[in-house]
């Protein structure tokens, strides 16, 4: 067997978390077109094969534009479980033992869609994870930064019904020219209710949103964070406090942060110490699963098994398990 092939077999027989996963994002334009056919919603495409033309994505920006369309078909409670459903079974596939998922209730309650027939739907079918497959997975809701702060005060009042399912908050959405400091009240109010914090930053966006979503928004993981070497003071601090960063090489390829894949600094983050690990962020529009990532990410920038070793490992020593879990799998990687 060559090495590639050695490291193509580590990686889909290795047990993997996946940290940064957008639930919305998973869904597949076949799924699309079932439920826009059962709930009765137009959507602006004839065939599956024109949805997936249309995924040809500027920036960040154009992709989310036809990302919230596709959430519109997204209505009653077992739709949030059809969707999650899927993925599970695509988890299962690619051996992930522990997710970590978004959703955006934001882009539902809007709607008519109730915060109860989402977070029920997704839960219910992470419930069907752990009991059929033994998956087990943490729920953290994000808020859409290009709206106000004020109006995201309520939606967290939503999820203080539901502490037992979500586990903590993010921030997703257009980056750039919506800041950290736009939400600090907001995260000062959601960890006083116990909630953890993470955020999107460094993108698009500069390392100034990586500083102030650690320093303002106290946050215990950078989601993206691939800007962060255009600043050598925020490495050191990265480096030393062992921040998680969780990279996501094929979205960052499909919404042109890096031109191609053999250009990603995802090798040079390692080599520096930064905790990185890889994710798919929104599989269904970015091209792949997690060990496509994995996989296409390792031909690209030449990684070597103890590469994969060390992204999987973060993947677990990144993640909201308790320390007992985390071992647990850490021990079985060896
Ligand atoms: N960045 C910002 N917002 C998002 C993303 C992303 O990669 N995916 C879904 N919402
Ligand atoms: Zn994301």
């Amino acid at each position: 067997m060559n090495e590639f092939n050695k490291i193509v077999e580590f990686i889909n027989k290795s047990p993997k978390a996946e940290l940064h996963l957008h639930i919305e994002g998973s869904l597949e334009p076949e799924l699309m077109f079932k439920l826009s056919k059962r709930n009765k919603i137009e959507i602006p495409f004839k065939s599956v094969e024109e949805v997936r033309a249309a995924y040809d994505f500027s920036n960040l920006e154009s992709f989310l534009k036809i990302y919230y369309e596709g959430s519109n078909v997204l209505i009653n409670e077992e739709d949030f479980f059809d969707l999650t459903w899927e993925y599970i079974l695509r988890c299962k596939q690619d051996n992930i033992v522990h997710t970590e998922i978004f959703f955006d209730p934001q882009s539902h309650l809007p709607r008519g869609v109730s915060f109860n027939s989402v977070i029920s739907g997704i839960d219910k079918a992470l419930k069907k994870a752990n009991q059929d497959f033994g998956i087990t997975s943490k729920i953290i809701m994000c808020f859409l930064r290009h709206l106000d702060e004020d109006q995201c005060f309520d939606v967290l009042k939503q999820a203080c019904n539901y502490k037992d399912k979500i586990i903590g908050v993010g921030l997703d959405s257009s980056e750039k020219g919506n800041p950290p400091i736009k939400f600090k009240k907001l995260f000062e109010q959601a960890i006083k209710e116990g909630f953890l914090t993470v955020a999107h930053a460094g993108e698009e966006g500069p390392p100034e949103y990586i500083w102030d979503s650690l320093d303002l928004l106290k946050v215990k993981r950078i989601d993206h964070g691939v800007q962060c070497l255009k600043d050598e003071k925020l490495v050191d601090k990265l480096i030393q406090e062992q921040i998680p960063l969780t990279v996501c090489p094929l979205s960052n390829i499909k919404l042109c942060v890096f031109d191609k894949l053999e250009d990603h600094n995802l090798k040079k983050m390692m080599n520096k110490g930064l905790r990185v690990m890889v994710n798919s962020d929104d599989p269904a529009y970015f091209g792949g699963y997690l060990n496509k990532n994995l996989i296409e990410t390792s031909k690209a920038l030449n990684l070597q098994i103890d590469d994969v070793k060390e992204l999987l490992e973060n993947s677990f020593k990144s993640s909201f398990l308790d320390e007992k879990s985390k071992n647990h799998w850490l021990t079985k990687m060896h």
